[in-house]
């Protein structure tokens, strides 16, 4: 597996508004957190994740978390 690239080490936070949401797992989006499509060629693709209702949440902008497509906090070991 190869090692996504880190965009920012520290999580970016929205409040979105429900639908469904493609969160760029690369990093080399140039739309973050979501993909761009630039994903091409490598061996990622975006995760699509749901918000069912209007809400606040931090999403990694490191690449390296665990609980995608949400900080866990391992931008602050990297
Ligand atoms: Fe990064 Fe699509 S651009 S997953």
């Amino acid at each position: 597996m190869s090692t996504p690239v880190i965009f920012d080490k520290k999580p970016v936070v929205l409040e979105l508004e429900p639908g469904t949401y493609y969160w760029c797992k690369c990093g080399q989006s140039k739309n973050q957190p979501y993909c761009d499509g630039g994903h091409k060629g490598t061996e990622f693709a975006p995760l699509a994740f749901e918000i069912t209702e209007k809400k606040t949440v931090a999403l990694c902008n490191c690449k390296h978390t665990a609980n995608s497509p949400f900080c866990d906090g391992t931008h602050a070991k990297l």
